[in-house]
This record gives structure tokens, sequence and C-alpha cells, in this order.
């Protein structure tokens, strides 16, 4: 099954808002979808409606109680095809429980394994840190999407999650990741710097950066407070059929027909974006996400 994480330890980048809409534009787009909200602050959760603390079974009994299996703590969300795994404030303590546990990181997987003929796709919303509940989403996954929020600060950041994918990906070979990918978020095409730092990482991490880009968009920020991905909540918005692109990209493995080329801007900021990654490891050559080259492990 494609198990789709989507990571950044940085919070406030667009993970769980792209876990949910991509989650459900791929159930739109006729996938039967399982999102899996492996935040403690159960975003994913809240954001498709649902109150996390009203669930008997969460995420945090798959992870600590080996009696527990997907299909007891999946639920059926608003949107067709799209189940979801909720969690709540209580998988925080998985992080210290799980601490000595040996085989810790494979977990997730685990129970992945047992869902994947229910299932077309899989996609994670990973909390903001490289703890354990991270760990085990990238190890359970086969491509992992990088939300990146364009701004400066945002890119010190990834040169540390690279580091943490390339170390988990040599350990955890072959079960582990596929393709990696970034996600560029809060996009303003109307600003020169948005535009510049788009083109800049595009330089310097070239196919890795998906060609859909997610722009900023009032919508986004207002559908949470309605319970609705904003694929529901505004689907003619800028960022609903942003996502719907994302999906289309994803399927497959090319930008959308009719997307905008980007735009060249000046070089102002290339000098300093180059100097930040020297040294870092680029996975350049990881193969595009493609389902169909992508079979269950
Ligand atoms: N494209 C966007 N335009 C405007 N606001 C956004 C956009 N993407 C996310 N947001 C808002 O920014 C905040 C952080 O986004 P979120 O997806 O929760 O990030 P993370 O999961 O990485 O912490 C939320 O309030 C969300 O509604
Ligand atoms: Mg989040």
């Amino acid at each position: 099954m494609q198990t789709i994480a989507v990571v950044n330890q940085k919070g406030g980048c667009g993970k769980s808002t792209t876990a949910i809409n991509t989650a459900g534009a791929l159930a739109e787009g006729g996938k039967r979808v399982l999102l899996i909200d492996l935040d403690p602050q159960a975003h994913a959760t809240i954001g498709l409606g649902f109150d996390p603390d009203a669930f008997d079974h969460t995420i945090y009994d798959l992870l600590t109680n080996a009696g527990k299996d997907l299909a007891t703590i999946g639920v059926r969300t608003n949107l067709e095809r799209l189940d979801l795994a909720p969690c709540n404030v209580l998988l925080a303590s998985a992080e210290l429980e799980l601490g000595g546990v040996s085989g810790k990181e494979l977990l997730l997987g685990g129970a992945l394994r047992q869902t994947r003929d229910v299932y077309d796709i899989c996609v994670i919303d990973c909390p903001p840190s490289l703890g354990v509940l991270t760990l085990n989403a990238l190890v359970a996954s086969t491509d992992i999407v990088v939300p990146v929020q364009v701004h400066y600060y945002a890119l010190e950041g990834l040169k540390r999650l690279l580091e943490t994918i390339r170390i988990i990906r040599d350990r955890f070979h072959p079960y582990s990741m596929e393709s990696i990918h970034l996600l560029l978020t809060f996009v303003e095409e109307r600003r020169t710097f948005s535009r510049q730092i788009q083109q800049q990482m595009r330089d310097i991490f070239g196919d890795l950066v998906f060609d859909t880009v997610i722009h900023r968009d009032v919508r986004v920020a207002e559908s949470p407070s309605a319970g609705e991905p904003v694929l529901t909540y505004a689907p003619r918005s800028k960022a609903a059929a942003d996502y719907r692109a994302l999906a289309g990209e994803i399927l497959t493995g090319a930008p959308v027909a009719g997307l905008a080329p980007h735009s060249r801007v000046r070089r102002g900021i290339q000098k300093r974006l180059t100097t930040l990654f020297e040294g870092v490891w680029i996975p350049r050559r990881m193969p595009r996400i493609n389902p169909g080259s992508i079979e269950s492990t």
C-alpha cells in the first residue's frame, strides 16, 4: 500500500492541512484512503470534525496494545472513501511508554501491513518533532512529503530533517521510503521574496520539489473551525484547487496540465541558500511518487 508520511519537525508549516486535504483529494479522485493522525495535538482528527476525546480506541492503543488493529480504530469520515485513524492527547505518553521497547519504530508499519487490501493509500499526519512517533511514520512509509513554508527560517530545520531521513533510510532499508518530495506552502506569488525562495528551492532540490505549490489562502485557516477540509469547506478556493492538483501530481507523477509555469526570478538570495545547504545530503535520484512502481512490501 502506498503510504505517504507528511513530515516536518517544524510546527505551523502546513502538515495537518496537507495531510487532511491531500487525503481528501485522493479520496475524491476515487482512491480508498486512510488518514492516520499521529500528532497528539489531534489536528487532523479535529479538522475532520471529530472530538478527539470521544473515541474509545485511538492510534495510542495500536502502538501500545498489541491486541488492537487499524480495523477497530478506523472511523468513517464525511468524505466518501476517506477513513480516519484518530488520536487524542493520550498519544503524547506513547513517546515515553515506548522508550525502552525493542522494535518500537516498527509498530505502525506492522499494523499497516494488515490493512493493505482495504485501502489504496494511507496518509500519515506527523507531530512537530523527530521522536518515536515520527520515526514510526518514516519507517512505515513508501513516500515522504515535507511541507516547507516559503520562509527563510523554515529552511534551516530542513537540513536536520534530511539528515534524519538519511539515517532512517540507511538503518531500515529496504523497508523504508522510496521517494521524498518537498511541498512549498504559504506561497504568495505577488511577493518577490516568496517567488525567490520558491525558485532557489527548485534550483537546489530540483525534481524533489513538487511542481504543485500550496498558496496562502484565508479559507484554509477558516476550515478547521467548520470541522471540514478546505476541499469541501471552500471547494472552489485556490487552496482546494492546489490540493487537488497535488493529488493529481502524486497519482500521475506529473504536474496537472494547465498549471502555470514557474516564473524565473532574480538570483538575489541564491548564495545564502546554497551556503545553508552546503554538505547536506540531498536525495537527488530518488524516483517520483508513482503508485505503479510501489508495490507493498
Ligand atoms: N495555505 C494556507 N493558507 C493559509 N493558512 C494556512 C495554510 N496552510 C495552513 N494554514 C494555517 O496555518 C496554521 C498551521 O497549519 P497546520 O497545517 O496546522 O501546520 P502543522 O500541522 O505543520 O503545524 C493553521 O492555522 C492552518 O489553518
Ligand atoms: Mg499539525
